[in-house]
Order: structure tokens, then sequence, then C-alpha cells
């Protein structure tokens, strides 16, 4: 894809940016010549995303902090403030999640969810938000499928992303005349992640999801990287507080469409 989307020497934070969709996100940005700054738990999965996004050839630095915790972000971006002056793109992707039943889960184990998810989102937009480019910078929030769908076995993570589209609307709200903008991305069943890993666990389960989709396929990171890259891009400068399923139609109501078999 050829650089005209503006990002080169821009910097890009991602929190949760060291696996998965965020990293394939992180990664389509860099591929663009911005400079990416990644965060998550694990030192170890920081390095290894550091390396794989310096190979860009643009800079590529990280650091470690729970999204739990703020005091532990606000410290993480003041350890890498050398490589940085304000930060242009912000993705929020970090989440955790694990199927159970509502009444089966402990009420910290409902709690895990929420706070990952929900209050990490609200504690990275508050601590990165001293850095935010003055005038023109882009929010975006990773949501979930579970955020408009009640699903069964998911009841933290329907509430955890639930108020994560919720906080991003309110941000639009009152940082727009910042010129903020916020946005929110709906991934549907993407390949090849930690997600469909433990929702989806059996070949059974995949094709089952598959099939649900109206576009017939499962989809892959780089659907979603390129949704990013539209609403961080001057393409979108007119949008904020929107809510985009990138999901091939699954919300519109796959799990009928499994179901009755339409249209096959
Ligand atoms: C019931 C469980 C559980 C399970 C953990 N718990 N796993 N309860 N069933 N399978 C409980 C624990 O017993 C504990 O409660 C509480 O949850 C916290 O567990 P910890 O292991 O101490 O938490 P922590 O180390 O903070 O880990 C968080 C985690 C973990 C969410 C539990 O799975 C994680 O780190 N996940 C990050 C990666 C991830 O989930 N990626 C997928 C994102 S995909 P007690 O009461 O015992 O203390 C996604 C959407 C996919 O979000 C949509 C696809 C369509
Ligand atoms: P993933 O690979 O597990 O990505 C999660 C990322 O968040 C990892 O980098 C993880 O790294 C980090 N993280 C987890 N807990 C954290 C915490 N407490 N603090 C900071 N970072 C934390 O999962 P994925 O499947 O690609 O999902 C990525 C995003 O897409 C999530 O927001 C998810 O809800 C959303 N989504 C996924 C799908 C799907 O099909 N996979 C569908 C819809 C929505 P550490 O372990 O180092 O912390």
């Amino acid at each position: 894809m050829s650089r005209w989307l503006g990002f080169e020497g821009k910097t890009v934070f991602v929190m949760g940016g060291t696996s998965g969709i965020n990293l394939g996100i992180a990664e389509a940005f860099a591929e663009q010549g911005a400079n990416l700054m990644v965060a998550s738990r694990s030192q170890e999965k920081v390095d290894a995303a550091v390396e794989k996004l310096a190979a860009f050839g643009h800079q590529a630095f990280g650091f470690s902090a729970d999204a739990r915790d703020v005091e532990a972000i606000e410290a993480g971006l003041k350890s890498q403030a050398e490589h940085f002056e304000s930060i242009d793109v912000m993705i929020v992707g970090q989440a955790g999640n694990f199927p159970a039943p509502a009444l089966a889960m402990s009420a910290n184990a409902f709690k895990s969810v929420v706070d990952i998810d929900l209050l990490g989102t609200f504690n990275t937009v508050k601590a990165a938000s001293p850095y935010f480019a003055k005038g023109d910078m882009r929010l975006i929030a990773i949501s979930a499928p579970q955020s408009i769908l009640p699903m069964p076995m998911q009841a933290h993570v329907c509430a955890a992303k639930a108020g994560v589209d919720m906080l991003t609307r309110v941000l639009a709200m009152e940082l727009g005349h910042q010129g903020v903008r916020c946005n929110g991305i709906i991934p549907g069943p993407i390949d090849d992640t930690e997600g469909m890993a433990r929702l989806a666990p059996s070949e059974e389960a995949r094709e089952h999801c598959r099939r649900s989709v109206p576009l017939e396929r499962l989809g892959t990171k780089r659907d979603i990287a390129n949704c990013a890259m539209f609403l961080a891009s001057p393409l979108a400068d007119y949008i904020s507080g929107a809510i985009i399923p990138v999901d091939g139609g699954w919300s519109l109501g796959g799990a009928a469409l499994a179901a009755l078999g339409a249209g096959r």
C-alpha cells in the first residue's frame, strides 16, 4: 500500500499492542511510516513486539504495564518520553476473556475482565491525555460484538465492552472541541487470534462461526488494521463517536444465519 495516509513520523501508541489484532494494527501503521509505542503486561511480549515493529525501519519502543494500574501506565509513558513529543494516534485494545456462565463466575473473575477492558481503557486514556497531540488527535477503542449482542458465557465481556463503547462516545463529546476524534471498532471473529482460540477452540466451532458470517469467511487482522488506519486518517476527519463493526455482517444476527442455514 502506498503511503498516502499521512502517518510518516507520527507517533502511534497501542495499549495491548503486543499480540493478535492490536499488534496487527501496530504493524500496519509502522508499514505506513509511523513510530510505534506499544504496551502490555509482559515485558517479554513488549520486547518481541518492539523488535518486530522496528524491522519496518522507524522508531519502535514500549513499556510493560497493567492497564488496570493507572500509575503504572503513567510511569511507563514517562519512561519513554525521550522517544516522542506527543501522541498522534492511540489504539486502546487490551482485553481479557474466558467463557464462563454468569453465575458460575466468582466476583473477582467478573471484575478482572471489567477492570482490564473498561477501567483499563479509562486508565490508558487518562494517563496518555497529557501527551495528546494538540488540535489533531485520534483515539480508537477496540470493542467486540459482545458490546451489542448479548452472548451466553460472556456476561463479563458484554458488560465491559458495552461500557467501552459508551466511554468512547462520551469522550467524543467531551474532547471534540480539542480536536480529539474518538471512535471504536467492533471486530468480528478474527482468524488466528487468542480470542478465537478461547471462544471457538475446535475446528467445528470455527466452521460454525465462519458459516454464521454473511460474507462467509473469518476476518483477518488486516481487515481490522485497515479500518483503524481509515479512522486515524484524514479520510475520516468528520467521523467521531462512531462504533464501527468490521465483521462481514456478523453482528446483523449471525447466529440466526448459522442456525437456519439461510441463503445456502
Ligand atoms: C472462570 C476464571 C477463568 C475461567 C480465570 N478465572 N479464568 N473463572 N473460568 N476460565 C478467574 C480466576 O479464578 C480469578 O478469580 C479471576 O478470574 C482472575 O484470574 P487471574 O488469572 O488471577 O487474572 P489475571 O492474571 O489478571 O488474568 C486475566 C484473565 C486472563 C482475563 C483471566 O485470561 C488473561 O490474562 N487474558 C488476556 C488475554 C485474553 O484474554 N485475550 C483474548 C481477548 S479476546 P478468583 O475468584 O479465583 O480469584 C476478546 C474478544 C473475543 O476479548 C471475541 C471473539 C468473537
Ligand atoms: P490478544 O492477542 O490476547 O491481545 C490482547 C492484548 O492485550 C495482548 O497484547 C495482551 O498482552 C494485552 N493485555 C491483556 N491484559 C492486559 C492488561 N491487563 N494490561 C495491559 N495489557 C493487557 O487478543 P486478540 O484476540 O487479538 O484481541 C485483541 C482485541 O480485539 C481485544 O480488545 C479483543 O476484545 C478484541 N476482539 C477480538 C476478537 C477476535 O476474534 N480475536 C473479536 C472481537 C474483538 P499481555 O498478555 O502482555 O498483557
